[in-house]
């Protein structure tokens, strides 16, 4: 089974879309709320989906260099994207009057894209799930029949999925929700797909949310998803939207810690990206135009400080940036420029040859004993977000300790 893909892709883009994006409260906005499901269907009716164009939607992500997208097929409040036999409330039997996940599926395929759908366990319009499987066995199997039988539609009716992104198990377990035996039919109609840890199985990949790890784990995939502002789905009051520094700086943090980015776009009930994102996917993709290689299957070096991260890679380079690695190049992610020279400390492996990543440009340097020193470089820095150095090292990466006498 080849997983490595998903390795080498690092980026995806998350799409957190349904009726949700009417009211634009966020999908919680009902829980929270406590709306009733005619007050949200109402929202539904007026979700018409009319300018949705999935080829656009995925030049965009693509354009941005990611190379993988998850799409809420069906979220906590129930409304499913997609046709389905076993529930009436649907785009393909509501105002959208289309199967949206067979467009966007079919989009992706165009491009390239590879496919990962999302897809809530829970339903809020069940009683049965707040009862739970103890005080209503009845409801609770009814409820975990429906589940079963969507989450079969979607790996049974599009084709060949690369990506199985469960969601809403809590507060019950794996057993409760039958996860193995659904899983095994999952991995029986599509053998090569990954599925995530959140129907209380390990499964393929973690998935921290809004959060990026400290430290490396090395050996596990794992998928950090974060939001541009602060809400899943379309938010117009939320103005709190990361810059694109930060989100690239988020990429690069994922990538040097061996793990992907998944960054969610919330579209208007319409179907389009709001202006926000659309601008930061711009940026983010012209930077990756010119660095995708350090992003690409690239991953963790032990020339980082485990117990710093890469944020502070204090013993390398002495100020904040991130070095990643792939194969025997060493990518410097310099956030904080120095001018003309950059001191690197305690590099143990020969350089053989530095160059500006973005335009291929030599870049000079002297190395004596545990000091590398970087010259020539412009003096004001040529990215204003992250310039990335890339050093071809003869050998393994190793690096003096740190702790010892300096002058
Ligand atoms: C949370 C939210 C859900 C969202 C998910 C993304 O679990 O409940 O709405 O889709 O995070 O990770």
């Amino acid at each position: 089974m080849s997983k490595s893909w998903f390795n080498d892709a690092r980026f995806g883009i998350f799409i957190h879309w349904g009726p949700y994006a009417v009211h634009g409260r966020c999908v919680w906005a009902s829980y929270r709320e406590r709306m009733a499901l005619s007050e949200y269907e109402g929202y539904a009716r007026r979700f018409t989906a009319s300018e949705y164009r999935p080829d656009e939607w995925v030049d965009m992500a693509w354009n941005a260099g990611a190379r993988y997208m998850v799409l809420c097929t069906r979220q906590h409040p129930g409304y499913a994207l997609f046709d389905s036999r076993v529930s009436e409330f649907t785009a393909a039997k509501g105002t959208p009057g289309r199967d949206l996940v067979a467009e966007y599926v079919e989009a992706c395929r165009r491009k390239g894209m590879r496919i990962g759908f999302y897809y809530s366990l829970l339903d809020w319009r069940y009683p049965a799930y707040f009862n739970g499987p103890e005080k209503d066995p009845q409801g609770w199997s009814e409820l975990r029949a429906y589940v079963h039988a969507q989450v079969l539609e979607l790996m049974s009716n599009y084709g060949k999925i690369d990506v199985l992104w469960y969601d809403g198990r809590w507060p019950y377990t794996a057993e409760d929700w039958r996860s193995s035996e659904l899983n095994a039919e999952v991995r029986r109609l599509q053998p090569d797909i990954l599925i995530n840890n959140r129907s209380g199985l390990a499964e393929d990949f973690g998935t921290p949310e809004q959060q990026i790890p400290g430290k490396p784990d090395l050996g596990a995939m794992w998928e950090s998803c974060m939001t541009m502002n602060e809400h899943w789905g379309y938010s117009p009051g939320d103005l709190n939207w990361k810059t694109p520094r930060q989100l690239i700086h988020m990429l690069v943090k994922c990538a040097c810690l061996g793990g992907n980015l998944l960054l969610d776009v919330g579209p208007k009930p319409d179907g389009t990206f709001p202006e926000e994102a659309v601008e930061r996917l711009e940026i983010i993709g012209q930077w990756m135009a010119k660095n995708g290689e350090s992003i690409y299957g690239a991953g963790w070096t032990p020339l980082n400080e485990r117990d710093h991260g890469v944020t502070h890679i204090h013993n390398l380079l002495g100020l904040t940036g991130a070095a990643g690695m792939k194969g025997r190049t060493l990518y410097l992610h310099i956030y904080c420029w120095q001018g003309s020279e950059l001191p690197v400390g305690n590099l143990k492996t020969p350089v053989l040859s530095a160059r500006l990543l973005a335009t291929g440009e030599k870049v000079d340097f002297h190395q004596k004993d545990d000091r590398l020193i970087l010259q020539n470089l412009p003096e004001k820095a040529p990215d204003p977000y992250d310039t990335v150095i890339a050093l071809e090292l003869d050998g393994q990466p190793e690096r003096y300790p740190d702790f010892r006498p300096f002058v």
